[in-house]
């Protein structure tokens, strides 16, 4: 096996900057939020794997059956030499596309991008252990600052798994979609899988579930806070709360204040009150429509060329080409 090489495009020290600005503006709106991102430290990587395991949480399982039905179309209509991953994590269902990549005889790379390192390099080591034949380069960075910075290549299917475009808000999904067009060569592809909006009654459960896991993870953006910016969060004084909001069609994630909170920030220099109550969104999973992401594809220069859903409708997988 080569041992698989390693980018770091965000370090140690950038990703406090990131944190310490975003944890100032979101702590300090009037509606408090923090960015999802910020979840995945090593401990958070391994609460969301045990989320995908959890029998209410749908979505990995349906992804994975879609690419066992279908990894071989995809790998057929890219022709890719390199798979490249953003927001890659334990890179598990990716294996169904590398085997059909490497049967098509065409696979010579795996680019994984994650903002969560040791994840990667987790990942990546088993990934070059399973795959000796390809090269692995993972790439330690943020999906909404450093696609510019991966690497090229004659071929590229650049993959976005497990509904995580639906964690971007709207804004930042369209500049995303837009740098990865920027990113792409004409005629590269896009896999992308997003969550559907389907039935609340099958939708919350899913990010609500009876064993708490999910209710951990959310707190554990909290546990990161006082680790990296020396805060006196108590985790265990906020609730769990999921939402499904019907306007924007997306579930919202917060972390509600069981009593009133003073909270110092000692990095930040910073002081900041919670009434009894009162919530910080932590993360939005927004579902789509087919109609309204492949507009969305459309406008961001990637036309849709196929797509395939589970029966129930839950979760799609779509294949873009970039114009
Ligand atoms: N693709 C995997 C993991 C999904 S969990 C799957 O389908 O199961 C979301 C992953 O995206 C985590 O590994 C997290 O660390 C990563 N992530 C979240 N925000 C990110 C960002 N802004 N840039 C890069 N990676 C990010
Ligand atoms: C990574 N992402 C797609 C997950 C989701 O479903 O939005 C994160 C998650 N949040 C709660 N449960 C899982």
């Amino acid at each position: 096996m080569t041992a698989p090489t390693l980018d770091v495009h965000l370090s140690p020290d950038d990703a406090g900057v990131a944190l310490r600005e975003d944890a100032r503006d979101g702590l300090t709106a009037t509606d408090k939020w923090l960015a999802p991102k910020w979840f995945y430290d090593a401990r958070g990587s391994d609460l969301f794997e045990d989320i995908t395991r959890l029998p209410e949480y749908y979505p990995t399982r349906t992804e994975k059956a879609l690419l066992q039905a279908h990894a071989g179309d995809i790998a057929r209509a890219s022709g890719a030499d390199t798979l490249v991953e953003l927001g890659s994590g334990s890179s598990e269902k990716t294996r169904l596309l590398l085997d059909a990549l490497r049967d098509g005889g065409t696979l010579r790379r795996y680019v994984p991008q994650d903002v969560s390192q040791s994840a990667l390099e987790a990942a990546a080591r088993e990934v070059a252990r399973e795959y000796p034949e390809i090269q692995v380069h993972g790439v330690v960075g943020d999906f909404t600052r450093h696609l510019g910075e991966l690497p090229g290549g004659d071929h590229r299917l650049l993959a976005f798994l497990g509904g995580t475009l639906g964690n971007l808000i709207p804004a930042e999904r369209a500049d995303f979609l837009a740098s990865v067009r920027a990113t792409l060569v004409a005629g590269e592809h896009l896999l992308l899988g997003v969550g559907l909006v389907i039935d609340p009654a099958v939708l919350v459960p899913a990010y609500d579930d009876a064993a708490g896991v999910t209710a951990e993870f959310n707190r554990n953006v909290l546990h990161v806070l006082n680790r990296e910016l020396g805060a006196d969060f108590e985790p265990e004084a906020f609730e769990h709360v999921a939402r499904w909001n019907a306007e924007d069609e997306w579930i919202e994630m917060r972390l509600r204040a069981s009593r009133a909170m003073h909270v110092r920030l000692d990095s930040l220099d910073l002081e900041v009150d919670l009434a009894e109550g009162e919530e910080i969104r932590t993360e939005v999973s927004a579902k789509f429509r087919l109609d309204g992401i492949s507009a969305e594809l459309e406008r961001a220069g990637l036309e849709l060329t196929s797509h395939w859903t589970d029966a129930d409708d839950r979760f799609a997988l779509l294949l873009a080409t970039a114009v």
